[in-house]
């Protein structure tokens, strides 16, 4: 018993991390953390209850909304206004960013953007779904509402990111900028425990994670490249393994672990492929590079872009080191875009 840390104890011993956010970092956190069980319990009883399925609307990026998309969206809200530390969110599921209104509010020092349930059409099938959240000290003054200019901020100045995994266990994995922590929570206990600490990706790696069924739209460069990836050349340990989920938190976690890379190109119909950059992309990449991998865009960092708008799209390429790097060249080498 003496060896579990658990999630909360862990963020404290952590805190010196933050000497300018003291507690402040922690309690973020922690409204995270409570907001994640909540949503993991209602979860684990899909199928059982009703909660499983669409809403009948859409969102404003023009997809299905599902019971789950809302009822998380709602659940993550709340915990972060509960806890007085955050001024305003944006989230894929809401058209645009929400201020939130009490006084402790308005002077606290953060802002978070998330996708509130990533994978959300996995979730009548039993397959992995997630949470994604980025969080940002606000550019504008204390005391005020947030403004657009918080929200829009390059990755690089993100101060704390993580997903949560409702997979076959449910694990909380999160960075501050110092290393990449996972927790997976014990149901019985109610705690997330730590169980990876400072976890790294492989340099190198042997899968490669793309909705192949898009192909035919592919830049040339990927093409090519899904080709290399399948080339019989058992001294360079290829051909590689190809593994898609179709839950970006899913397959990066399993990347993440075992290295790989994870693809989500520009297509002939989507020129900006599909992942957002503030709830997707930035929170990835923050993470992916803390555990020693890298995220592109093909061309540049993905932690460089400065965002244009909230619900802005970009081509993603996120994992091992030498993959992305390899993809980036294929891109190089071959322009065209089909
Ligand atoms: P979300 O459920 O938050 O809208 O995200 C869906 C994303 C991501 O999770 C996944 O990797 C990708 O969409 C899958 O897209 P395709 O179905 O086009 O492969
Ligand atoms: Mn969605
Ligand atoms: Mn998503
Ligand atoms: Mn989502």
């Amino acid at each position: 018993m003496s060896d579990i840390r658990t999630l909360g104890e862990f963020i404290v011993e952590k805190q010196s991390d933050f000497p300018h956010a003291s507690g402040e970092l922690s309690s973020l956190l922690g409204s995270i953390k409570l907001a994640a069980k909540i949503v993991n319990r209602e979860i684990n009883k899909a199928g059982l209850v009703d909660i499983t399925g669409s809403v009948g609307g859409q969102n404003v990026q023009g997809e299905d909304q599902q019971k789950l998309d809302v009822y998380a969206n709602d659940k993550f809200k709340a915990a972060l206004e509960a806890r007085d530390q955050v001024c305003g969110v944006a989230s894929e599921e809401e058209d645009e960013a929400v201020a939130f209104n009490k006084e402790l509010n308005r002077n606290a020092k953060y802002v978070v953007l998330m996708d509130p349930l990533d994978g959300s059409s996995n979730i009548d099938v039993n397959v992995s779904v997630g949470t994604i959240f980025s969080i940002y000290r606000r550019v504008s003054p204390v005391g005020t509402p947030p403004t657009e200019e918080d929200f829009l901020q390059p990755g690089h100045q993100q101060v704390a990111a993580g997903y949560i995994i409702y997979g076959s266990s449910t694990m909380l994995v999160y960075t501050t900028g110092n290393g990449v922590h996972g927790f997976t929570y014990d149901p019985s206990l109610g705690v997330f425990c730590l169980s990876h600490e400072n976890m790294r990706i492989p340099k190198d790696g042997r899968i490669y994670s793309i909705n192949e069924g898009n192909y035919i739209r592919f830049p040339l460069g990927v093409k090519k490249y899904i080709k290399f990836c399948q080339e019989n050349v058992p001294e360079d340990d290829r051909p590689y393994t190809s593994r898609y989920i179709g839950s970006l938190v899913a397959d990066f976690h399993r990347n993440l672990l075992k290295g790989g890379l994870y693809l989500y190109p520009s297509t002939a119909t989507h020129p900006s492929g599909k992942l957002r950059l503030l709830y997707e992309c930035n929170p990835m990449a923050f993470l992916i590079e803390q555990a020693g991998g890298l995220a592109s865009d093909g061309q540049n960092r993905i932690m460089d872009l400065k965002p244009t708008e909230l619900h802005q799209r970009v081509p993603f390429f996120v994992g091992s080191t030498n993959m992305v790097r390899k993809v980036e060249s294929f891109l190089e080498m071959y322009p065209d875009q089909e």
